[in-house]
This record gives C-alpha cells, sequence and structure tokens, in this order.
C-alpha cells in the first residue's frame, strides 16, 4: 500500500426510509472517531468494541485513545474472525459478554474489522435487548467499500451464506483508508473484485481507470485508492438509499455473488476468498451473458480481462456441475423458478433476469469447472 493518505474527510450520505447516516471517509478518522461518536451520542459512556485480536493488535490503540479522550469507557470483545466463525453462536457468545458486562440498551457497539467483524457485530447489535446502536468502523477494502454500508448484518448457517440476519441501520460509518495499509496483499486484491463489481453495474468511468491504472492500483497507491473508495461507496450508498431492502434495485450489488456464493460455500470458505469467489462469479455470469446473447462480445471480453489482469485466482473448489446447480438454489430461499440472475448488459449496466433454461446455466458452469487458475 501507499504511504499516508491524507485526504480530508469526505461525507457520503446513505437516507433511507428507516434511517440516516453518514459515511465518513479519510485518512485519520480512527483518530478522530471518538470526537465524531460523541457528537452522535452526547450521553453515552459505555462502548464495546467487536474487534479480531489480530486488527485489535494493529489499530485498537489508536481507536481506544481516541474514544478514551472523547469521554467514553471503552471495553474490548475480541473475536476470530475466519469466515467459519461467522455463525450464530459467536453472536451468542457475544451476546453473554455483553450481558455478563451489564450492557443495557443505552450501550453503543463498535465493529472495527473486516466484513466478518461488521456483519456479526451488526448482528450482535440488531438482536441483542432487541436492537442497539452500533457504528462501523471498516478497516478491509471490501468493509469500506461494500459490508459495512447498508445495513444488512447476518451470519452464515451450514447451509448457505448470511442465511441468518437482519437489516439493521448503523449511526455511522468510518472508513480510514490508513487502514488499508497493513492488510495481506491477497486481501487488498479480494476487495479489489469487489471494486471491478462496482464498476461494472453502475461505474463505467472507474471501470476505465481500473484498466488504465492497473499497476498503481494493484501497489494501492493513495490517489487510486482514494478514488476506487470514493466512487465505490457513492455507488452503494445511491443503491440503498433507493432500495434499502432489496426489493428490487439493490439486487444489483449481488452481480457475481449468486455463482460466487456457491463457490465459496461448496470450497468450505477456505478455498477463496470473497471477493476471489466473486472475481470467479463476474467471470461466469459475464459468460452466461454473453451465451444468452444479453451482452456485446466486446463488453464481455473487457471484462473477463480485467477480472483476470488483477491476477491469479485460486482454483475453483471440485465440485460436479449439478451440485453447484444445486448450491445456487440454497443461496437464500430460492426455487427453480425463482432464481434470478444479475448478468452485465454492458461496462456500467447490469439487468436482473429471470427464467433462465438450466442448460444454460450448466453449460456456463462447465466451462469453469476443472478450469486450472485463471493464471
Ligand atoms: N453486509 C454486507 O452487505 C456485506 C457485503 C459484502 C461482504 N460481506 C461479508 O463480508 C465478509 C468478507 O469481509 P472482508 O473481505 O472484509 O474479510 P474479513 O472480515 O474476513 O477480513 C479478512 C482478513 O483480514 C484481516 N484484517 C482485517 N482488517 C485488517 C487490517 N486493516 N490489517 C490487517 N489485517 C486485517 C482479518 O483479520 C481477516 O483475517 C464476508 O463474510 C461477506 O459475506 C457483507
Ligand atoms: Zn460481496
Amino acid at each position: 500500500m501507499g504511504k499516508e493518505l491524507r485526504s480530508r474527510v469526505e461525507t457520503i450520505r446513505v437516507r433511507t426510509a428507516s434511517a440516516h447516516y453518514p459515511v465518513w471517509v479519510g485518512a485519520g478518522l480512527l483518530r478522530q472517531a471518538g470526537q465524531r461518536l460523541r457528537r452522535l451520542r452526547p450521553g453515552c459512556r459505555r462502548l464495546f468494541i467487536v474487534s479480531s485480536p489480530r486488527v485489535w493488535a494493529l489499530w485498537g490503540r489508536e481507536l481506544a485513545r481516541s474514544v478514551r479522550a472523547a469521554g467514553f469507557r471503552p471495553e474490548i470483545l475480541l473475536m476470530n474472525d475466519r469466515e467459519q466463525r461467522k455463525r450464530l453462536s459467536t453472536v451468542e457468545q457475544l451476546a453473554e459478554e455483553l450481558l455478563r458486562r451489564g450492557a443495557d440498551r443505552t450501550a453503543l457497539v463498535a465493529a472495527l474489522g473486516g466484513g466478518v467483524v461488521g456483519d456479526v457485530a451488526g448482528f450482535l447489535a440488531a438482536s441483542y435487548m432487541r436492537g442497539i446502536a452500533y457504528v462501523q468502523l471498516p478497516t478491509t477494502l471490501v468493509g469500506q467499500i461494500d459490508s459495512a454500508i447498508g445495513g444488512k448484518t447476518g451470519v452464515n448457517l451450514r447451509s448457505g451464506k448470511n442465511l441468518l440476519g437482519a437489516f439493521h441501520p448503523p449511526l455511522a460509518v468510518l472508513a480510514d483508508p490508513r487502514t488499508l495499509g497493513s492488510l495481506p496483499a491477497r486481501e487488498y486484491r479480494s476487495g479489489l473484485y469487489e471494486v471491478v463489481k462496482c464498476a461494472v453495474i453502475g461505474a463505467p468511468g472507474l471501470f476505465r481507470f481500473l484498466e488504465q491504472e492497473l499497476p498503481a492500483v494493484l501497489a494501492g497507491e493513495e490517489r487510486c485508492v482514494r478514488r476506487l473508495l470514493r466512487d465505490c461507496i457513492r455507488l452503494k450508498a445511491g443503491i440503498v438509499s433507493r432500495d434499502e431492502r432489496e426489493r428490487g434495485l439493490r439486487q444489483v450489488l449481488n452481480f457475481g455473488h449468486t455463482f460466487g456464493h456457491a463457490w465459496e460455500t461448496l470450497g468450505g470458505y477456505r478455498r477463496l476468498r470473497h471477493g476471489e469467489a466473486v472475481g470467479w462469479g463476474m467471470m461466469a455470469a459475464t459468460r452466461l451473458a454473453q451465451r444468452l446473447g444479453r451482452i456485446p462480445p466486446a463488453a464481455a471480453e473487457r471484462i473477463i480481462a480485467l477480472v483476470e489482469s488483477l491476477g491469479r485466482l485460486p482454483a475453483l473448489p471440485p465440485v460436479r456441475v449439478e451440485r453447484l446447480y444445486r448450491q445456487l438454489f440454497a443461496d437464500k430461499k430460492k426455487n427453480e423458478q425463482g432464481i434470478k440472475f444479475v448478468l452485465p448488459r454492458r461496462i456500467g449496466r447490469v439487468e436482473i433476469v429471470g427464467s433462465i433454461p438450466k442448460s444454460a446455466v450448466l453449460a456456463t458452469l462447465r466451462e469453469f469447472t476443472g478450469t486450472r487458475p485463471s493464471r
């Protein structure tokens, strides 16, 4: 990652029927967290910070110092943030811990970490005593552009990802790009697949930027990171503001995720990082759109080329296409008639398509299964 990002703080607002909240983005925000949370919650003292041991070791001290200076009494709840631990049992343990420490409904929860910490802490806040307030302090690229925004919280079931959850908007999101500086290269790159997703669904200028500036983007240069965060957060904030509950429009954010989740789940969450699964999933959705004649071939090739140019993806789990096909329906209670795919139409526009013949889906899956790493 590049050296410290010195941009000033930008505010992007999410405005839904149920809540209005700011997404603050800027280098050094972690140090300002105390003052900003204080303004949101003038009388509050008890702040329960949910984090992972690793993230806490890297960034916890800075956050703790800032909130203490603003008069909060921070208490730290650490959780294992592996995807396999994004389960109800983790939420239950944290809830018992909150109760043991005497947290009541006035307590504030802060999630400091990646998407796993954010989803678990958000669901904890959504359900503890029927709902308490929380803020998101995402420390991964996926967290900052995606998972911390929009109020979706939840955990996985054995049979599929994110099947148990709640909509619970945060009071605010504080994204400090400096925290990305300690991300392992693979995690940063995994987030870049979600950036490509944003570009394909609604940011053609960002798509061109990625094509043209790829080496600098991969190196995490400050101006690039700033551009990615700004474009992606604006896009996501705009979409969830119009469709918080995923009645329609918000589904576009699932581009690459229908196939991606199936591969991620069948790989036992070990083989592929979430973003990597989405990388594979975007390529499959693009090939499916092409097979159905719904995207010009040149646009399809650009999408595939950009995904591939981010680097070598780990191999897909070795599962038969019929098994994979069944897994597509395990993902969020869909039946065969009801499954909808988000397919690219051109760069910057996707469409939601139902009633796709099983044969076309299977043929697309066959193109990918048994595939070696992309490069
Ligand atoms: N709620 C939503 O709308 C939404 C959207 C997208 C993704 N998600 C979820 O988010 C999860 C993926 O999140 P993720 O990609 O952030 O991964 P993650 O939470 O698994 O974090 C990845 C790894 O990076 C480490 N880490 C985090 N921040 C770090 C830092 N600053 N420096 C060094 N290491 C750091 C973590 O400890 C972890 O090992 C998935 O469970 C996915 O389902 C949710
Ligand atoms: Zn995702």
